[in-house]
């Protein structure tokens, strides 16, 4: 998968995430350790990452699917975000809010999954 990418002193590292749409189509954007991971979505234009609330963690249209493999590495979701996700549409078990996800250099190579919809 991808590699931890130092910019230079000072500055967060980036590291690598890949999605794949529910159509099939396929790809991957730059993320900053330390921003959400739907932060950084948003500002690669990814489609399907609405994120109506900004991260407020109020609204779930920044909902995605984790690739099983990392959805065991990441940090369990707070009770109040699986409770919003159990709300919305198409809840899996690898389901999370990306808004609640932290970038972290272990991360690099992340794979992730958009719904379908996010309404
Ligand atoms: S952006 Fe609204 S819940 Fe994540």
């Amino acid at each position: 998968m991808g590699r931890a990418i130092a910019i230079s002193r000072g500055r967060p590292p980036l590291v690598q995430i890949h999605y794949r749409t529910h159509d099939g189509r396929s790809g991957a954007f730059e993320a900053k350790v330390g921003q959400s991971l739907m932060a950084a979505a948003k500002s690669a234009n990814v489609p399907g990452i609405i994120a109506e609330c900004g991260g407020s963690m109020v609204c779930g249209t920044c909902h995605v699917f984790i690739d099983e493999t990392w959805f065991a590495k990441l940090p369990t979701a707070e009770p109040m975000e699986t409770d919003l996700i159990d709300y919305g549409l198409y809840p899996r078990p690898t389901s999370r809010l990306s808004c609640q996800i932290t970038v972290t250099e272990a991360m690099d190579g992340l794979l992730l999954e958009i719904p379908p919809s996010q309404h």
